[in-house]
């Protein structure tokens, strides 16, 4: 069910204009609208890569369908869109929500962190798995994510008086040009969906740190993709339909082309895995 947008917060930056936005839940989202300059088709794609991230175990923050009410949007003024010179009102409706990992008031999230501190991110495996994700689903973007500190729910070990373990924790974001991004296609540029910096790269040592995500897609089952399609709203469709569920089915038969799209990535850029012998 979409949750009520309640209260807006700050515009985000980034191509969409996303807005960060509280909802009637007691959480955060930043939000993609239906009418966003770069098309519908991209909430799509965030929605239902988003349900294939999780499925997988790569770490992705939690969505939803944020309803907007005219009512919301005449209280909340600086909500719209800037194309060029001129404003887009968003249209009230149902539009794409991803969840902030906490109140934004009290939790820094960052786009960025040194080396230093990505290669102590904790769940910096989940690069690795994102890559595979990527691959298979045809991110033609650079792949982002988001940085935060969070309690590992881990005692330290040795402590006198144990402190939860601190540590810095990321979340795979912007899956809005998986599937080629609005033209929906699978184009497979042999460095489509890398991260930014390759330190997230630099413990791999060789297939073995993929085979569990090369795995999972490989064997995942097809019901997930019929999920994962049913999350979607007909008004982000907009006869869209058939069209996406050509492209599940093409997604469903790439499920093992994986690896060969990782060794091209390799091949084309063999500094960014120097580990890898
Ligand atoms: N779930 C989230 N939690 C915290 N911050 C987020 C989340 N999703 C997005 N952001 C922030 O919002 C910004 C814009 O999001 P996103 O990259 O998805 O939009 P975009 O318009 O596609 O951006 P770009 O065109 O720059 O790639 C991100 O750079 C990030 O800082
Ligand atoms: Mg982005």
């Amino acid at each position: 069910m979409p949750v009520l947008a309640r209260q807006f917060v700050r515009k985000m930056r980034g191509g969409a204009q996303a807005h960060l936005l509280e909802a009637e839940d007691g959480r955060w989202y930043v939000v993609k609208f239906r009418n966003n300059p770069q098309g519908a088709r991209i909430l799509v794609n965030e929605m239902i890569a988003s349900h294939l991230l999780r499925y997988l175990g790569i770490a992705t923050p939690e969505t939803a369908i944020l309803s907007i009410t005219q009512e919301f949007l005449e209280r909340n003024s600086e909500v719209y869109l800037q194309l060029g010179s001129t404003r887009r009102a968003v249209e009230p409706g149902w539009h794409f929500g991803s969840c902030y990992p906490g109140d934004p008031a009290r939790l820094a999230v960052y786009d960025f962190l040194p080396d230093t501190l990505v290669a102590q991110v904790a769940n910096r495996s989940h690069f690795l798995g994102v890559l595979a994700a990527d691959k298979w689903m045809g991110n033609v973007d650079a792949r982002q994510s988001v940085y935060f500190r969070a309690q590992l729910g881990e005692w330290a070990a040795g402590a006198e008086s144990p402190t939860p373990k601190v540590a810095f924790l990321a979340q795979m974001i912007d899956h809005g040009y998986a599937f080629g991004g609005p033209e929906w296609g699978f184009q497979d540029g042999p460095l489509h969906g890398l991260a930014l910096r390759p330190v997230v790269y630099q413990e791999v040592r060789g297939w073995r740190d993929f085979e569990p995500w090369l795995e999972r897609v490989a064997t995942l089952p097809a019901e997930l993709l019929d999920e994962a399609r049913r999350r979607i709203p007909e008004s982000w469709l907009d006869g869209d339909g058939d069209e996406l569920d050509r492209l599940l089915e093409k997604l469903w038969q790439r499920r093992r082309q994986v690896a060969d799209r990782i060794a091209e990535c390799r091949q084309a850029r063999p500094s960014w895995f120097p580990n890898w012998t």
